[in-house]
C-alpha cells in the first residue's frame, strides 16, 4: 500500500513535558520545561530531522512521542485520535505503531538475552502467539538489516556483536511490529564514522521501502540533507523553525537557525560533528526560561519591548515554512528579512 504523504500521521498541539525539580527530595524548586509548547504535523512516510543544541529538549520530545514521558499538557494526535483520551489497550496499540531507536545500542539491548529472544520479545508482549509468524517477521527484519546468515546471530548475546551490528539489531527490534513511525535519537552518533554512513544508508532505504515516517534526531547537519525531507529546529523546549531541508539550508529564516548554520562553514560531509560549535552565548535555562522569545538574550536582532516581552507565535512563510520570530510577522518569504 502506498503511503499518502499528504495525510497527517501525528500532530502535536501545544505539547508540554515538564520535569519537577525537588530539593532534599521533597521541597519543590520548580519545573524544567524540557518540552514547552511544541506544535507540528508529521505526514505519513515523511522523514524529519530534529536539530538543536544540547539540552534543548530533543530527547524529551522523543520520549514524549513514544510514550515514555507523559505530557504535562497539550496533546498528541495519532491518526486522528488523541493519545490523551485512549484506554490502555489503545495505548499499547499506539506504542506498537511507534518504534524507538536510541543512541547507545549496547545500553538498549538486554545483555542476558539472545538476539532471537530480543527480537521476539516485542511480538510476544504484543500478543503475536503464532510461532511461524514470529519467525517470518524476525527473518524479514534481519534480512532487511543485512543481519545474515540469520542463524549466525540468533543464539548470540549483544556483547558478541560489533557496535554496528548491535545498532542494526536495535533497528530490527524497532521494526518488528511494523510501526508507522520511528523515533531515532542520534542513532549513529556512538558508532565509528565508517559504520555510520552504512547504517544511515540502510535505514534510509528501509524507510523509503516501508514508507515509514521517521523523526531523526541528530547533531550532524551533514547527514540531514541526505536523510530527510524536512527539518525542525528546536530551541529552549520549542520548535522555532520548520522547513523543507533544501530551503532551510539555502535560506534559513530564524536568527537561531542562521547562527547555527553560520557555526558550520559548510554543512557537508567533511564537517561531521562541527554543528556542536553552537552560536555564541549560553543556552537558556529551562528552569527559568527568558521571558518573550527564548532566544532574545542571544539575538542580535532583538526588538526591545517586543521580543523580550511577548512570545512569538509561528509565522507562516511561503513554501510550507514556519518560524517563530517577530521579524517574520506579515512576511511571506525568508528573503523578505535581510539580516
Ligand atoms: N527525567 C528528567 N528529569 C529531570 N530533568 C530532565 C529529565 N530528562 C531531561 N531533563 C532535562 O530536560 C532538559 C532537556 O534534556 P534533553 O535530554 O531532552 O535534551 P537534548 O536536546 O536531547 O540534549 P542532547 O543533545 O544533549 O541529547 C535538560 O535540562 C535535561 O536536564
Ligand atoms: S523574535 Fe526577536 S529575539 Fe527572537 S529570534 Fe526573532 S528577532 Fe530574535
Ligand atoms: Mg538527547
Amino acid at each position: 500500500m502506498s503511503a499518502n504523504k499528504k495525510e497527517v500521521l501525528l500532530e502535536a498541539h501545544d505539547l508540554r513535558t515538564w520535569f519537577e525539580i525537588k530539593k532534599w527530595g521533597f521541597l519543590h524548586v520548580g519545573f524544567v520545561r524540557a518540552v514547552d509548547g511544541v506544535n507540528f504535523k508529521l505526514n505519513r512516510g515523511e522523514s524529519i530531522s530534529l536539530v538543536g543544541e544540547s539540552g534543548c529538549g530533543k530527547s524529551s520530545l522523543a520520549k514524549t512521542i513514544i510514550g515514555i514521558n507523559r505530557p504535562t499538557d497539550g496533546e498528541l494526535v495519532f491518526e486522528g485520535k488523541s493519545i490523551k483520551a485512549v484506554n490502555d489497550g489503545d495505548m499499547r496499540q499506539y506504542k506498537s505503531e511507534v518504534g524507538f531507536v536510541q543512541q547507545d545500542p549496547y545500553g538498549a539491548l538486554p545483555p542476558f538475552m539472545t538476539i532471537q529472544r530480543i527480537l521476539e520479545e516485542p511480538m510476544i508482549v504484543n500478543g503475536i502467539k503464532d510461532k511461524a509468524e514470529r519467525r517470518a517477521r524476525l527473518e524479514q527484519v534481519m534480512t532487511e538489516l543485512k543481519l545474515t546468515p540469520i542463524v549466525d546471530f540468533l543464539d548470540k548475546y549483544p556483547h558478541m556483536l560489533s557496535g554496528g551490528q548491535q545498532q542494526r539489531i536495535v533497528i530490527a527490534r524497532a521494526l518488528v511490529l511494523n510501526p508507522k513511525l520511528i523515533m531515532a535519537d542520534e542513532p549513529v552518533s556512538m558508532l565509528d564514522a565508517s559504520v555510520r554512513v552504512e547504517i544511515l544508508e540502510l535505514f534510509r532505504k528501509i524507510q523509503a521501502k516501508r514508507e515509514l515516517a521517521i523523526i531523526y534526531i541528530t547533531h550532524d547537519l551533514s547527514t540531514v540533507r541526505y536523510f530527510s525531507e524536512r527539518i525542525w529546529v528546536m530551541y529552549g523546549g520549542k520548535i522555532v523553525e520548520q522547513s523543507p531541508v533544501r530551503e532551510l539550508l539555502l535560506e534559513p529564516a530564524h536568527p537561531y537557525t542562521r547562527a547555527l548554520l553560520a557555526a558550520i562553514s559548510e554543512p557537508d560531509a567533511s564537517n561531521i560533528d562541527r554543528y556542536k560549535k553552537v552560536p555564541p552565548g549560553e543556552p537558556p535555562s529551562l528552569l527559568n526560561p527568558p521571558y518573550g522569545c527564548r532566544f532574545h538574550p542571544r539575538c542580535e536582532y532583538m526588538i526591545s519591548g517586543l521580543c523580550d516581552q511577548e512570545e512569538p507565535p509561528d509565522f507562516e512563510l511561503a513554501k510550507n515554512r514556519l518560524t517563530a520570530c517577530w521579524l517574520f510577522k506579515d512576511k511571506e518569504d525568508a528573503s523578505d528579512v535581510a539580516i
